[in-house]
């Protein structure tokens, strides 16, 4: 601000000087112009003189053309401002009008070096009876009947060119004043607009990382209550599955004889070490641990996936197509808690899909990664719960006895596995589609 008012300022007053030395060079030339016609009058004075007395001009006569010239050029003065001044051949003072002699070494000097105008100091212009101000002097020289010539001195004060330039400033003064208080009242109110916006700006920051910190604390939360529960599950399922397996081995050897006795604790005893895969796989997923992981063929993983889901889906009239392409690269992961978060992907869309609908289970290669879709002919899912299905104890289906803890599950196990988990609408299509993506082994 402080610059832009500087700026003007000097603009400003650049243009001040130039308008001022225009001013004076144009009165030097008005003065120099009156002292050129009052030389002109001298002469025809001194020439009609001559013509009187037969070419001869004698000091009477001479005194007498200075004087009628003295007394026609006393009209021409202001009182103050302007004065004609004569001085003769050789002389080193100026005639004033009312006959006064005053010497001017600076006049006399411009006279012999032929200026047409010369500017008259302010203390030198106050000795000749104008005001103390600069004065300015039209020069001429008149031919008289000498080699030497008289000259005529056309002397103004400059007293109202500069009582224009003191109101030039005194305006420039003002303008600038008022150009300063404009800009600096614009300034102050966008100053403080800023201020406010900035001020707003940063609450809003403020109120959104708020925001953000509060929902992380209340998902760690979340999350370590989970750990906590699954760490006492664990323990508690740990112990009955012990039992089990204990009286199957006491039972074994007395149906030796019935194979469909021995078969179906033969069922028995792979469930509960399917259990015990998945109980302690929770515990490592709880306690953080790093996956122990097996290569395995991710077409395998879908279709035990399925078969885990087959009945439910039978029970839902609902049925799930697995479509899985050849060659597909094997995958780094713990399969039995894999195929549990493809578990409950699927049980989700089965869930979602009216009787006689469709899933579809799609593994494919994309790049560097096996990804595995599960697209559903259910109602969709609208972005904001699919923003909160991963949360822990989410559920729009609590009436049906949603725990909201299938996609937590399925996400920790993903993410466990270093893959992505992604939930969203299907574009163009009813239904929803879960995607599972995970890094080739
Ligand atoms: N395939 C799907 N179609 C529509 N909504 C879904 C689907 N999968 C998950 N959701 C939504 O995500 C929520 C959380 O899922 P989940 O964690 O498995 O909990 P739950 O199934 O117990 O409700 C569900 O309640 C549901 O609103
Ligand atoms: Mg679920």
């Amino acid at each position: 601000m402080v610059l832009t008012i500087a700026a003007v300022f000097g603009v400003a007053s650049s243009w001040m000087s130039r308008e001022r030395k225009d001013m004076l060079d144009e009165f030097s030339y008005e003065q120099a112009v009156l002292a050129q016609a009052v030389a002109i009058d001298f002469e025809q004075r001194l020439a009609a003189q001559r013509a009187e007395n037969d070419g001869h001009t004698d000091a009477l006569m001479l005194d007498e053309a200075v004087r009628s010239l003295l007394a026609g050029a006393h009209r021409l003065e202001h009182a103050h401002e302007l004065m004609v001044l004569v001085t003769r051949p050789g002389q080193g003072g100026f005639l004033t009008t009312d006959r006064r002699l005053i010497p001017s070494t600076r006049l006399r000097e411009a006279l012999d070096r032929g200026d047409a105008s010369v500017q008259v100091p302010r203390d030198e212009a106050a000795t000749f009876g104008l005001p103390r101000r600069l004065a300015i002097a039209g020069l001429a020289r008149v031919a008289s009947t000498n080699d030497t010539s008289w000259g005529v001195v056309v002397l103004a004060s400059a007293q109202r060119i500069r009582d224009r330039e003191r109101h030039g400033w005194w305006r420039l003064g003002a303008t600038t004043l008022i150009i300063t208080a404009v800009v600096a009242t614009f300034g102050a109110i966008a100053q403080r607009r800023q201020r406010t916006e900035l001020e707003l700006q940063r609450q809003i920051a403020i109120s959104s990382l708020e925001r953000e910190r509060e929902a992380l604390l209340a998902k760690a939360d979340k999350m370590a209550a989970l750990a906590a529960l699954g760490t006492g599950i664990a323990h508690e399922v740990g112990t009955p599955l012990g039992v089990i397996v204990g009286r199957v081995d006491q039972v074994m050897p007395r149906v030796e004889k019935d194979e469909r006795a021995k078969a179906a604790l033969g069922i028995v005893l792979d469930q509960v070490a399917r259990i015990q895969a998945i109980v302690r796989g929770c515990l490592a997923l709880a306690r953080g641990d790093a996956p122990h992981l097996d290569k395995t063929p991710p077409a395998i993983l879908a279709e035990r996936a399925a078969a885990l889901v087959a009945h439910r889906f039978d029970h839902a009239e609902v049925i799930l197509d697995v479509e899985t392409t050849e060659g597909l690269p094997l995958v780094a992961c713990e399969p039995s808690l894999f195929e549990q978060a493809l578990v409950n992907v699927l049980l989700n869309a089965c869930h979602a899909t009216p009787r006689g609908g469709r899933v579809a289970m799609r593994v494919e290669e994309r790049d560097d990664r096996v990804v595995f879709v599960v697209d559903d002919e259910g109602v969709g899912i609208s972005d904001e719960v699919a923003k909160r299905a991963t949360e822990p104890f989410f559920s729009t289906r609590r009436e049906e006895g949603g725990s909201g803890l299938g996609l937590t599950i399925a996400r920790e196990i993903v993410s466990h596995h270093h893959g992505t988990f992604t939930l969203a609408k299907r574009t163009g299509i009813r239904g929803t589609r879960a995607t599972i993506a995970i890094s080739r082994a």
